[in-house]
């Protein structure tokens, strides 16, 4: 069978994709069973996703696994929530090791339990040295979380008014040397940011999916990417201005 991957003009593949993983307890809900069992079959996918944005040759990946507002769920799914990302983390640094995968997280770590903190430090500094995909998992984010916090990051350097730019906000941001994603995905239908990178994504383009994220397969992915190139990116100029600029 055809795939979409070989219509991927790969010199042309975004730098960094993001991705708003949706839908896992509606489709648990299809399945006759209980929303945790919606996550649980979401790893496959994070494995799938993890595989094809490594092979379009996509520098980032960044996957909001956990909002700041997640904390309001029930508590049996917040925990196991966290049970899942722990046990993940921990069954999957031998593949992202294998896979030239680094590992980063983004968020306000500080406030996971203690055994997610550590099981991600320990990750992350194993595959530090990786090079083919850096792998951004956003937990416990928000993006006016993380405004908040430049603001005051910028007052506490004591930054004069005049000096506060546009990229001195981009670098007191949890995103500094990550540059902005070119691609946003979201998948099981709804059509909403849900308070993820509102900063960074200023000229993202928006691919929405019906797809439930556990179905969700390297295929839609490289489906996304052939969206993503055959759109016109304007940035404010004109269709004339953008040619001469290619
Ligand atoms: C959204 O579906 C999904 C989440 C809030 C969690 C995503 C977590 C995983 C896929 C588990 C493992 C992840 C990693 C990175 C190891 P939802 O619960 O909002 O579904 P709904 O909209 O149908 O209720």
């Amino acid at each position: 069978m055809k795939s979409a991957f070989d219509q991927i003009d790969l010199s042309k593949t975004p730098r960094h994709v993001a991705v708003i993983m949706d839908g896992n307890g509606r489709w648990a809900k299809t399945q006759g069973k209980d929303r945790i069992f919606g996550h649980f079959n979401g790893v496959e996918s994070v494995r799938a996703t993890i595989k094809a944005a490594r092979r379009a040759q996509v520098e980032f990946l960044t996957l909001y696994a956990f909002s700041t507002e997640n904390w309001n769920r029930p508590k049996e799914e917040v925990d196991a929530l966290m049970d899942l990302l722990v046990s993940t983390i921990i069954s999957e640094v031998a593949e992202l090791m294998e896979n030239g995968v680094r590992l980063l997280a983004i968020g306000d770590l500080e406030e996971l339990p203690m055994k997610c903190r550590d099981e991600l430090k320990v990750a992350i500094a194993k595959t530090a040295d990786n090079k083919d995909i850096t792998l951004v998992l956003a937990l416990n984010y928000s993006a006016r979380w993380e405004m908040v916090k430049a603001v005051r990051a910028i007052i506490a350097q004591q930054i004069p008014e005049q000096n506060v730019t546009a990229d001195v906000i981009a670098q007191n941001l949890s995103t500094a040397n990550i540059p902005d994603p070119e691609l946003l995905i979201r998948t099981s239908g709804e059509h909403r940011i849900s308070n993820f990178l509102l900063w960074q994504i200023a000229y993202t383009e928006l691919h929405f999916t019906p797809i439930m994220w556990p179905e969700f397969r390297e295929e839609h992915f490289f489906e996304a990417l052939v969206s993503f190139q055959g759109r016109e990116r304007r940035f404010g100029m004109t269709s004339e201005q953008t040619e001469l600029t290619k």
